[in-house]
């Protein structure tokens, strides 16, 4: 438990949240250095730390950076992404609400980087707090000269505006965040063009994650290499591990890209509640495919290796269930939300996800037919990679992946009406 906190450094001092608290720990400093540095110079130190986005696909940060075309002099926008609504996940919460100057000095820096000079936050319509609070650390960030015209006394403007959403988690969607944020139906876009070419407004975009924003601040003020000594290789720095279900201490915890499974579970999860025993894992927020616990022993939590074993460390997002989980019911629990929440553009994601919902519902009260965990798996088939959006994928990972693991469940059910575990069924 050596590891000295990075992200959450100045989580739990008093008025964390407060800019003078930032500034005495050596705050904005990065901010300052990135303006008399040129735009190149800051991406290439990014790049260099193998800085990779924690919004949930691992893309390297400093590359997407450097998509944005160089010789268009026009307007550039830079976005943050602080809808964070995947299930399970609750990491950028904790530092919107402790630590917002990190986030601000972080925008400062990555806005140059691309050199936009209108920057949005959009935060998820339930996080009332956050929104507040941030609103509150802008304010004190314009009224210090941090932001606005000539920042830091540079030739560099930025204004940055907090936009509330209305919480709907496809709006967490890139695209559907740009289209929200135009004030249109927060409906993804269909890809390419990227938005690193027409992206908010039609215009060179950055759609960046909180988390892999608070991450910059230190790679300036500390350097490259030390950030990429941090984890493992090709999967560098500190990490926020969301942990919640069957655990005696659910929470966030920082540590460094690459902590084993069982490590951040037993030594700092507390292990598994009431004496019972590991029986599945959801590593990566509600989107990535289920662990069995014999697969969770030797697995180091980072963007390759959870790719390796065929699922993926996504929003960090650990959800953790005992041996007296029902796996028919979490499967269920799961295909409900992505139902509501597809945009429903798309026919195979709109209507696969609501059949699926449906037979599992079925399933679970002891109403499902022998044929049922075939069915799902080929209306998986059918609405994997048929989409506009990478949410139908993750509706299917997940389920899919229980229906693999965990068969013996659904064949029980079916059999029995009721469940494995010997509750009775609601017929
Ligand atoms: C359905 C869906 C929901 C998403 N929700 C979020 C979210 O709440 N926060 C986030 O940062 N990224 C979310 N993403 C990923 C974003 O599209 C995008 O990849 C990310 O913001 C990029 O930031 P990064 O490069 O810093 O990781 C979501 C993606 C999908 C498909
Ligand atoms: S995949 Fe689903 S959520 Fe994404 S655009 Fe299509 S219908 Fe909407």
């Amino acid at each position: 438990m050596g590891f000295d906190r990075v992200l959450t450094r100045n989580v739990g001092k008093p008025d964390s949240r407060k800019i003078d608290t930032y500034l005495a720990g050596g705050g904005y400093s990065a901010a300052r250095k990135a303006v008399t540095s040129t735009p190149d110079e800051v991406v290439k130190i990014v790049s260099d730390s193998g800085l990779r986005g924690r919004g949930g696909a691992g893309f390297p940060t400093g590359k997407k950076w450097s998509f944005i075309p160089k010789n268009d002099t026009g307007q550039k926008f830079l976005c943050c992404n602080a809808d964070e609504s995947e299930p399970g996940t609750f990491k950028d919460r904790v530092l919107l609400e402790h630590d917002p100057h990190l986030l601000i000095d972080g925008m400062i820096v990555s806005a140059y980087a691309i050199q936009a000079t209108r920057a949005f936050i959009y935060i998820r319509g339930e996080m009332h707090a956050a929104a507040k609070i941030l609103e509150g650390a802008v304010a004190e960030a314009y009224a210090r000269g941090f932001l606005g015209k000539k920042i830091f006394g540079s030739a560099f403007d930025l204004d940055i505006t907090v936009y509330r959403g209305a919480g709907a988690y496809i709006c967490g969607e890139e695209t559907g965040l740009i289209e929200s944020l135009e004030g249109k139906r927060g409906w993804p876009r269909i890809k390419p063009p990227f938005p690193a070419i027409k992206g908010l407004f039609g215009r060179p975009t950055v759609v960046n994650n909180v988390e892999t924003l608070c991450c910059v601040p230190p790679i300036l003020e500390r350097g490259a290499s030390w950030f990429a000594s941090i984890g493992t290789p090709n999967n560098t720095g500190p990490k926020l591990y969301c942990v919640s279900g069957h655990v005696n201490r659910p929470g966030v915890y920082e540590l460094p890209l690459g902590t084993p499974m069982m490590e951040l579970l037993d030594q700092y999860a507390g292990g598994i509640w009431k004496g019972r025993t590991l029986k599945a894992v959801i590593p990566g927020g509600s989107s990535a495919a289920v662990l069995t616990a014999p697969e969770c022993q030797a697995l180091p939590l980072d963007f390759d290796s959870c790719g390796k074993a065929h699922t993926m460390l996504g929003s960090a997002g650990v959800i953790v269930m005992d041996d007296h989980t029902c796996m028919v019911d979490a499967a269920l629990n799961v295909m409900r939300f992505y139902a509501h929440e597809s945009c429903g553009q798309c026919t195979p994601c709109r209507e696969g996800t609501t059949w699926v919902a449906k037979i599992l519902n079925r399933d679970v009260h002891g109403q499902g037919l022998e044929t049922d965990p075939d069915l799902l798996l080929d209306v998986c088939r059918n609405i994997e990679g048929r989409a506009i959006c990478p949410l139908a994928d993750g509706a299917v990972a997940p389920v899919a992946s229980i229906i693999r693991k965990f068969r013996s469940e659904f064949d029980h059910h079916v059999k029995h009406k009721s469940c494995d575990l010997g509750k009775a069924a609601v017929a």
